[in-house]
C-alpha cells in the first residue's frame, strides 16, 4: 500500500522540489502539500493533492491527517535565521510551536516525522572545521535557539512517546527552482540567479566566508533516505550532522565567473555576516554515513554546471 504523506511547508525552497521528488518517485496522489504564506511554484498546485493551514492551528492539522489518512509527514514550515532576527518572538512562535503540534497529532496518530535542523545550531564556542556530531551548542540567533530547542523536542518525543521522528542538520541548500525564504546561506543561490539575469551581484557576506552547502538533489535523497532506514539503525533523534561541500564566496565567484565570463561581484557584509561567521566552516557527518549510508553526490563544479543550466533554461522561457 502506498504511504500518504504530507509535506507541511511544502511551497518553500525546499518542499517544493521534495514535493515534485516524491510525487514522481511513490504516485502524485500520495503526497500532500500543505501551503501557507508562500505562493506554490509552478506545477505543484496541479500535480497533486493541495490544502493550505498554519501551522500554528493544531485542529486544522489534526483534521487534513485524518481526512488524508498521512502516515508521514516531512515538516518543513519555519522561519529562517535572517528573517528570524528581525522579528525574533515570531521566529519562536512558528519554529517551535509549530513542530510542537507536528509532534503531538504524530503522537495521537502515530505518525513518523521528519524535521530538519540546521548548521545554525552550532555558535562560536565549538571547532569550525569538521564540527563533530556532539559538540558545544550556543547558537547565537533566534532561528539557532529554535533548532536546538526543536532537536531536543524530537529527542523527548522519541524517548517519552515513541514518536518516529528523524532529523538532520542541513548546511545551506542550494537550488533553482524555488527561491530560498531568507537565509544566511542565501548568497550561494542569489549569485547564480543574478549572474544569469545581470552578471553582477552584490554579496551581503564578505570573500572570505566558508561555509558548507548542499545541491538540492542531494539535499532531497537526505530526507527520502533518512525517512527510509530501519528505526533501529538510528542512534541519535537529534539532528544528525551531514557536511556538503564548502567553498569561500570568492571561490564560488570564481566558479561564476568561469561559466559567465565578465561576471563582476562587488561585498557589502551587512548582519549576516556575524551569523555566518559563528557557523561551521565544515562538519563531520560519519554518523549519519555509519547509521543510514548518508553520502553526498554533488561536487562543486558539477553543481555548477546544473545551476546555470537551469537558470539559463528557465530565462529564456520566461519564468526566471
Ligand atoms: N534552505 C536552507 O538552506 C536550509 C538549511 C538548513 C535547514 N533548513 C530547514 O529546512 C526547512 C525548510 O526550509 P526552506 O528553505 O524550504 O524554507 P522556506 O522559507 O523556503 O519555506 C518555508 C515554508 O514554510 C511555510 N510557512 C511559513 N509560516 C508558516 C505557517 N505559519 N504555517 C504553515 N506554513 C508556514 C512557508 O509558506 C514556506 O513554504 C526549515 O526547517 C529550515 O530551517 C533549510
Amino acid at each position: 500500500m502506498v504511504t500518504r504523506t504530507m509535506i507541511v511547508g511544502g511551497t518553500g525552497q525546499i518542499g517544493s522540489e521534495l514535493a515534485h521528488e516524491l510525487r514522481r518517485r511513490f504516485g502524485k496522489d500520495s503526497v500532500l502539500v500543505l501551503g501557507h504564506s508562500r505562493r506554490p511554484s509552478e506545477g505543484l498546485m496541479d500535480s497533486g493533492p493541495y490544502e493550505t493551514a498554519d501551522i500554528r492551528d493544531r485542529e486544522r492539522l489534526l483534521e487534513l491527517v485524518v481526512r488524508y489518512d498521512i502516515q508521514e509527514i516531512y515538516h518543513l514550515a519555519a522561519v529562517l535565521s535572517g528573517v528570524g532576527e528581525k522579528d525574533p518572538q515570531f521566529a519562536w512562535d512558528i519554529n517551535i510551536n509549530g513542530l510542537i503540534n507536528v509532534l503531538e497529532v504524530a503522537r495521537e496518530r502515530a505518525i513518523k516525522v521528519f524535521w530538519p535542523s540546521s548548521i545554525a545550531v552550532f555558535g562560536n564556542n565549538c571547532p569550525h572545521v569538521d564540527t563533530p556530531q556532539d559538540t558545544v551548542l550556543q547558537p547565537t540567533t533566534m532561528y539557532g535557539v529554535t533548532k536546538v530547542a526543536g532537536e531536543l523536542l524530537c529527542e523527548y518525543y522519541h524517548r517519552r512517546y515513541g514518536v518516529d521522528v528523524r532529523s538532520v542538520r542541513y548546511p545551506g541548500i542550494i537550488s533553482a527552482e524555488t527561491l530560498p525564504g531568507g537565509g544566511t546561506t542565501d548568497y550561494a543561490v542569489a549569485i547564480f540567479y543574478e549572474a544569469v539575469r545581470r552578471n553582477q551581484y552584490t554579496c551581503f557576506v564578505n570573500k572570505d566566508t566558508v561555509l558548507p552547502m548542499m545541491y538540492m538533489p542531494d539535499c532531497i535523497n537526505a530526507a527520502i533516505d533518512i525517512m527510509a532506514a530501519p528505526s533501529d539503525s538510528l542512534s541519535t533523534r537529534l539532528g544528525y550532522n551531514l557536511n556538503g561541500i564548502s567553498f569561500s564566496t570568492a571561490e564560488l565567484a570564481e566558479l561564476v565567473r568561469k561559466r559567465s565570463p565578465g561576471f563582476a561581484i562587488r561585498y557589502e557584509p551587512d548582519f549576516r555576516q556575524t551569523i555566518a561567521d559563528s557557523w561551521p566552516d565544515s562538519m563531520d557527518d560519519y554518523r549519519a554515513t555509519e547509521d543510514w549510508g548518508w553520502k553526498v553526490e554533488w561536487g562543486l563544479d558539477r553543481m555548477a554546471d546544473d545551476m546555470f543550466a537551469k537558470l539559463r533554461r528557465r530565462l529564456a522561457a520566461g519564468t526566471l
